[in-house]
């Protein structure tokens, strides 16, 4: 019934259109950032893969693409990396005196979050003299939630992380997608192939010694969560939806897919969270200027994703793992 129901939501989606409000996701606040070149003090290795991917390449190469000269010119843009609309995605800034300037393409905070709150904890085992070995795990555990409530997106929650993909990978500006002709959005995005080739920098956890795969048991958490998170941002670009166009048919097209893949996860793993997932957004009617129902039904999801992740350690989804992508489908 519920399929019937994701369906035929998309025949009434987009019927009604009134006025307009441009939908920016929320970048890193500016005066928070403090730049890749400070974690790299730290952490070298990261920042030396980082500085290999497209995230980071974007910096030098999009105001050179001819195709994103045409999006701005159509936007109306005079300069990509002036105004904020390419900066939503594209870059990372930071505030010097009373500007913000450009400092790097997607960088480790567009994931993990600004820093400067955050910062001087996620480290802190105890005060300057204890060591890591020393740490109890009580103490590890306070200092990952204090890291994670002054705005660190710490990866020990991969649901956190996720959010950080698809807010960008869902491109969730109606006015860039309808009027710049930009993509609307990543369809084919999907977390455990899209994180795990480029883009992975599992150091921490080997000590510098090697660069880590995750574990069957981790890729399926990240899986599910992934797909969670796409629900999520889905359901939030459609909130801001206000015409009829490519936009909203696509963001809804891929709310309504990615719930029928969930469900079908649900199917197998019957996992508490999941099903309040599937429930909130059962109740979404995916149709234009329909933003605060389907906006307060994302966060229900999002709080389910968040529950998700930390509540499971993927030992008992091994009925998932022949959907999951092999490595030969790593980006
Ligand atoms: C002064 C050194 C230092 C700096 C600067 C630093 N880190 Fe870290 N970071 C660490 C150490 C040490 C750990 C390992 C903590 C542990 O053992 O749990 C860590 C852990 C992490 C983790 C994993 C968190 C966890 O709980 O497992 C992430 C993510 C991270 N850092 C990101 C960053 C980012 C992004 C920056 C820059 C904005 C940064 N760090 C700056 C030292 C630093
Ligand atoms: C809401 C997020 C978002 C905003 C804002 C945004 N982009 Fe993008 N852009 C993306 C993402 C994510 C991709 C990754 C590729 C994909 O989705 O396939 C991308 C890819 C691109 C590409 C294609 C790169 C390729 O591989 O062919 C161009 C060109 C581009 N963006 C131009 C722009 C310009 C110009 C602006 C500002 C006017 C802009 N983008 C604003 C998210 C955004
Ligand atoms: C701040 C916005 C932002 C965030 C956060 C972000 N991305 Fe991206 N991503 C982009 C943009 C923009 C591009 C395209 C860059 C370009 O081609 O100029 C991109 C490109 C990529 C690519 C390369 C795609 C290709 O076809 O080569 C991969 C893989 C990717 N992202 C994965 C991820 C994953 C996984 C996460 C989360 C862990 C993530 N991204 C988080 C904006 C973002
Ligand atoms: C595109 C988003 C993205 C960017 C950019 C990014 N990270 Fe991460 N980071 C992640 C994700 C996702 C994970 C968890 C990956 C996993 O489990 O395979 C992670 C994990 C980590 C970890 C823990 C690794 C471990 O061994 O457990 C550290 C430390 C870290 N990142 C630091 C950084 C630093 C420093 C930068 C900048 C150089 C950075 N990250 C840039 C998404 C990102």
């Amino acid at each position: 019934m519920r399929d019937m129901r994701f369906a035929s939501a998309l025949f009434v989606v987009l019927s009604v259109a009134f006025s307009t409000a441009d939908a920016q996701p929320p970048q890193c606040d500016p005066t928070k950032v403090i730049g890749p070149m400070r974690c790299a003090a730290c952490h070298e290795n990261e920042v030396r893969v980082w500085l290999q991917t497209p995230h980071a390449k974007t910096l030098e190469e999009l105001h050179r693409r001819p195709e994103a000269n045409a999006i701005a010119a159509k936007m109306g843009i005079r300069s990509i990396k002036r105004g904020d609309v390419c900066l939503d995605c594209h870059y990372t800034s930071q505030s010097v005196g009373d500007k913000n300037q450009i400092i790097a393409g997607v960088s480790c905070e567009s994931c993990h979050g600004a820093a400067l709150d955050w910062v001087t904890l996620h480290n802190d085992y105890g005060g300057p003299t204890v060591l890591k070995s020393q740490e109890s795990a009580a103490h590890q555990e306070q200092r990952r939630e204090i890291s994670i409530a002054n705005g660190m997106r710490n990866p020990t929650n991969v649901y956190l992380v996720a959010r950080s993909c698809l807010q960008c990978h869902s491109v969730p500006n109606e006015k860039l997608v309808n009027v710049g002709g930009h993509g609307a959005g990543t369809l084919e995005f999907e977390m455990v192939s899209w994180s795990q080739g480029i883009n992975r920098h599992n150091f921490l956890r080997t000590g510098n010694k090697n660069n880590a795969e995750n574990s069957a048991e981790e890729l399926r958490v990240m899986y599910v969560a992934g797909l969670m998170a796409d629900l999520e941002f889905s359901t939030r670009a459609v909130a801001k939806a206000t015409e009829r166009g490519t936009y909203g048919l696509a963001v809804a097209q891929r709310a309504a897919n990615v719930a029928v893949r969930l469900k079908a996860i649900q199917d197998q793993i019957k996992d508490p969270h999941l099903e309040s997932a599937l429930v909130a957004f059962s109740r979404a009617v995916l149709k234009t200027n329909n933003e605060a129902e389907l906006t307060a039904i994302a966060d229900e999801i999002q709080q389910a994703g968040t529950t998700f992740a930390q509540s499971t350690d993927g030992s008992k989804f091994a009925v998932l793992d022949t959907l999951i992508p092999v490595k030969s489908q790593y980006k």
